[in-house]
């Protein structure tokens, strides 16, 4: 036995905001967790990602009582603009379903849980290397590992909880005769900037050219942060500055339309797009949460709601698989411990994750230029987005799906 040794009753794999919340929620439950990650506290942290918290998702982060700064330092959207060819239209989601959003970066629900885990003493390793999921279809699995000064650890626990991300490799513990995989790709990929600038508007506008997609979105009163359309091998250094934001205010519709703010750009990237779910997310003592089990692309910004979704799901049946394994252990003679509240986890879980990576597909789809896109194809979309601003159904639609649907 290693000196990182030791006996919980959850294994985490992967300390992004789903295996984090998992960790934070299960301890409100009396129920102890270890989590593993292999990058450093730090490059989480200044990793970009989305931005939008649906509601359901702010409500779980204040519920869990983790000191968040969503409330103050996050703030409230209460629609968004939709552009087609320079006309602009609002949602408003208040007065459509009574719901806002938060504008909220991932990096930072990140950073508000990371802090309140180490604070409340859990247990956490950063900066692992070769970290192996063993036993999964036994009743004693385990996490394997290299600290970050090189020592072997090891977690030994009644379950597994595979949160490591999109390149999961607790997903690849999942027999390919027991999981589908479900995939689709797109054309197209999103060219990512942070520019040093005020928000061009109070709301983000998500924006469809004939040149293709754009979404101005903020960060703080100095910071925006902006996509827009490329090709998936686009080398950012091939873009200049004004390039940019020349191509953005194009498909803004020029700057009568919306008169772009523009700044030094401190960051450029290229995002791929992705759709993909791994059905069922369980198998035996493992159960899979966030982009482990499941991509879409950003439009939209489901991934962290997704994510969260499915610890709001998984919590409560982890709780009824432990309370199934303390029983058993007190008995004489061990009974096996039935799986069978994680695979009514998968089952919940997967009816909202199909939901988002409906809405997801759908409005990727509405908002983006095809490469090889006809005159029909342009004016079929144009019709679509008309039937979704024109009409107070169609905008409901939207608001609905946008701001994370009832969890009722
Ligand atoms: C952001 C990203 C999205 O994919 C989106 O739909 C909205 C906002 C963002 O990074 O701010």
């Amino acid at each position: 036995m290693s000196e990182n040794s030791n006996r919980v009753d959850v294994g985490i794999v992967g300390a992004g905001p789903a295996g984090l919340m998992t960790a934070l929620l299960l301890k409100r439950r009396g129920i102890s967790a270890a989590v593993v990650e292999r990058r450093s506290h730090a490059e989480i942290h200044r990793t970009q990602r989305a931005g939008i918290l649906e509601a359901p998702t702010v409500d779980m982060l204040v519920d869990a009582d983790v000191d968040s700064r969503v409330l103050t330092a996050g703030h409230e959207h209460e629609g968004t603009v939709l552009s087609f060819d320079g006309v602009q239209h609002r949602i408003d989601f208040q007065k459509l379903v009574g719901r806002s959003v938060w504008l909220y970066p991932q990096n930072e629900v990140f950073h508000d849980l990371a802090t309140a885990w180490i604070r409340e003493g859990g247990q956490i390793h950063w900066s692992v290397t070769d970290v192996e999921v063993h036993g999964v279809d036994s009743h004693e699995p385990r996490i394997t590992f290299f600290d970050a000064d090189g020592k072997p650890g090891q977690i030994d626990a009644e379950l597994i909880v595979g949160a490591d991300g999109s390149r999961s490799m607790c997903r690849r513990l999942i027999p390919e005769d027991v999981r589908t995989d479900y995939f689709t790709s797109y054309p197209f990929a999103w060219f990512g900037i942070l520019c040093e600038a005020p928000p061009t508007a109070p709301e983000l506008i998500y924006a469809n050219s004939e040149v293709g997609f754009a979404l101005i979105s903020q960060r703080n009163a100095s910071v925006q942060r902006m996509y827009f359309q490329c090709d998936p091998d686009t080398d950012p250094e091939d873009w200049s500055e004004q390039a940019i934001f020349d191509h953005i205010q194009h498909v803004l519709g020029g700057p009568e339309a919306v008169a772009l703010k523009r700044g030094p750009i401190i960051e450029k990237t290229v995002l791929p797009f992705r759709s993909y779910v791994c059905d069922p997310m369980t198998y035996g003592r493992l159960a899979l949460a966030g982009d482990a089990a499941h991509t879409v692309p950003p439009t939209g910004a489901k991934g962290l709601n997704l994510a969260f979704s499915d610890v709001r799901a998984l919590v409560p049946r982890v709780e009824e698989f432990i309370n199934g394994v303390k029983e058993a252990s007190g008995t004489m003679s061990p009974v096996p411990v039935s799986t069978e509240p994680l695979q009514r986890y998968s089952r919940t879980a997967l009816d909202r994750v199909w939901k988002a990576q409906n809405f997801s597909y759908w409005v990727t789809n509405l908002l983006h230029r095809q490469p090889d896109e006809g005159e029909f194809a342009q004016r079929r979309r144009r019709g679509e987005f008309d039937a979704i601003t024109g009409s107070v159904h169609g905008q409901a639609y939207f608001a609905d799906s946008y701001t994370g649907w009832s969890t009722s």
